[in-house]
């Protein structure tokens, strides 16, 4: 028997408060036209003092659950992809465990800062097409509010709060008809990691750290690395990437993702973003945006859908999915 991968279902949480442009603009010397003119965001989501990264991927969970028609009895394996962590242990995952009220299988976190959402699909793929789970519970979930450089304009202004959910189940060839993951691409370039990095760490400095970035080394790798992971990721799928429905980039920044649709000769109306309203969220950025495509019914069961995503490490990663 062989078995596929399926998305069946999504949801996504964004925290109530939002911080815009303007707003950044009263407590740093940039401005809304700065900010929109360089990465495309208006505004972004900041968690409560009193919202955990673990909260957030609760609320992602229920909605993706909610989607799939399952509760928590159906899932035996949660991943999380973070860099937010609520606690240096336990896993965020086994937190959200916990709240959920899951109690099979297995929880863990992945940290691939950016890229976390890739790695996890691809890892959860191959936990359930070769059997060993049945049902995953994918979240990327981010406070990314709370490792930032409040006073350093070149970082503060471009991340937000958020998470986003799959449920992921393995089902038999014949039943998925066509639907579920098709193909998985990762990297990482370890060599690269002064470009994103958070200045801090538990066998650092003891505390937490804030993220530092040379933004314009980032930007020059990102459409490069990018457009590759696509273009090996098509290869792998025997797929051509102009047969792709709909693009669900990581929000990283508009101009990022408006350069990769050039390269890669896609059609601006195929890109699913979020970035204006939700800025970076990192981790939790393509399920984010994957669940508006799917509410606005954009991305309908059988599509065919390209996800990608850089981030620090430097990772980055794409997948081909048929929803
Ligand atoms: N408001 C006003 N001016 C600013 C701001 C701001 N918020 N931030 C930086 N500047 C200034 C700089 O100080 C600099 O001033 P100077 O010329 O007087 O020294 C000037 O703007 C140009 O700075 P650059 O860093 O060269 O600006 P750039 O055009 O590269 O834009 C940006 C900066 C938006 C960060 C861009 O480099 C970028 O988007 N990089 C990608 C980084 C990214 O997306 N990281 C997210 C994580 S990785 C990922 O997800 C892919």
């Amino acid at each position: 028997m062989s078995l596929k991968a399926v998305v069946s279902g999504c949801g996504a949480y964004l925290p109530e408060r939002v911080l815009t442009n303007q707003d950044l603009a009263r407590q740093v010397d940039t401005s809304d036209e700065w900010i929109r003119e360089r990465t495309g965001i208006r505004q972004r989501h900041i968690a409560a003092d009193e919202e955990k990264t673990s909260d957030l991927a609760v609320e992602a969970a229920k909605a993706a659950l909610t989607a799939s028609g399952y509760g928590p009895d159906d899932i035996d394996l949660i991943i999380v992809a973070t860099t937010t962590p609520d606690l240096t242990f336990p896993a965020t995952a086994a937190i959200v465990q916990a709240k959920l009220g899951v109690e099979n299988g297995a929880a863990f976190d992945i940290q691939a800062v950016c890229t976390g959402f890739v790695y996890a699909l691809s890892v959860a793929e191959k936990f359930l097409t070769y059997g060993q789970h049945k049902r995953a519970l994918i979240i990327g979930a981010e406070t990314f509010s709370r490792i930032l450089d409040w006073e350093d304009r070149a970082t503060c202004v471009l991340f937000g709060d958020g998470a986003g959910a799959f449920v992921l189940e393995a089902q038999d060839e014949k039943v998925a008809d066509g639907r579920g993951v098709v193909a998985s691409y990762l990297r990482c370039d370890g060599r690269l990691a002064d470009l994103l990095y958070v200045d801090g760490g538990v066998s650092t400095t003891g505390e937490a750290g804030r993220v530092r970035m040379q933004g314009n080394r980032v930007f020059r790798e990102a459409v490069t690395r990018i457009s590759e992971a696509m273009e090996s990721v098509s290869e792998i799928a025997g797929i051509d990437v102009s047969s792709i429905d709909w693009f669900v980039p990581h929000q990283a920044n508009e101009r990022i993702i408006q350069g990769v649709v050039k390269k890669l000769a896609l059609r601006p109306n195929q890109v699913i973003s979020t970035i204006a309203e939700q800025g970076n969220t990192s981790a939790a950025s393509i399920p984010l945006a994957y669940a508006v495509g799917v509410a606005d019914g954009r991305i309908k069961p059988g599509d065919l859908v390209m996800l990608e995503a850089m981030g620090g490490g430097l990772t980055w990663g794409a997948a081909l999915l048929y929803a």
